[in-house]
């Protein structure tokens, strides 16, 4: 029997995944269940909350509204690739360092939100960091030791 869909190449995290999946299924849904990538969180499913940020070529962008076809071919990172031969990467040790997570679930999304920032500019001021993380919410922390936590990275060295 023919199941509805298409199958996909998707380039992850510099490994190519193929996978099958609906024709409307989104970047959030196959990363997370198709990919086993769960530490891409899913928060309101609607584009408000910046948990399911990723990185595609290199932008932050919102999974949960990103269609997996569109981004066949492209390059993706996720939370799963930010770190290195196992090691935390920088940014994840300052996150640790300042206190940046309580319970940890925005995390991911700010994580490579941020890491795109300091890609693009590597020492960006309080309010450009702000306000390259003004689509992340966090019901925990109040913001300041996530914002810390990226100073310090940009000050300490490469994300
Ligand atoms: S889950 Fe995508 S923005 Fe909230
Ligand atoms: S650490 Fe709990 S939502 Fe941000």
């Amino acid at each position: 029997m023919n199941r509805p869909g298409r199958l996909l190449r998707l380039r992850v995290n510099g490994h190519i995944r193929e996978v099958y999946c609906r024709d409307a299924a989104t970047l959030l849904d196959v990363l997370r269940e198709e990919c086993g990538l769960t530490g891409t969180k899913r928060g309101c499913d609607l584009g408000t909350c910046g948990c399911c940020a990723i990185q595609v070529e290199g932008e932050p962008t919102l999974s949960c509204l990103t269609l997996a076809a569109e981004v066949e071919g492209k390059d993706l990172r996720t939370i799963e690739g930010l770190a290195e031969a196992e090691r935390f990467a920088p940014l994840q040790e300052a996150w640790a360092d300042a206190g940046a997570s309580q319970c940890g679930f925005c995390s991911p999304g700010f994580l490579m939100t941020a890491d795109a920032l300091l890609a693009r500019n590597p020492s960006p001021s309080r309010v450009e960091i702000r306000e390259a993380l003004a689509g992340n919410l966090c019901r925990c922390t109040g913001y300041v030791k996530i914002v810390d936590a990226v100073e310090k990275c940009a000050r300490e060295g490469s994300s």
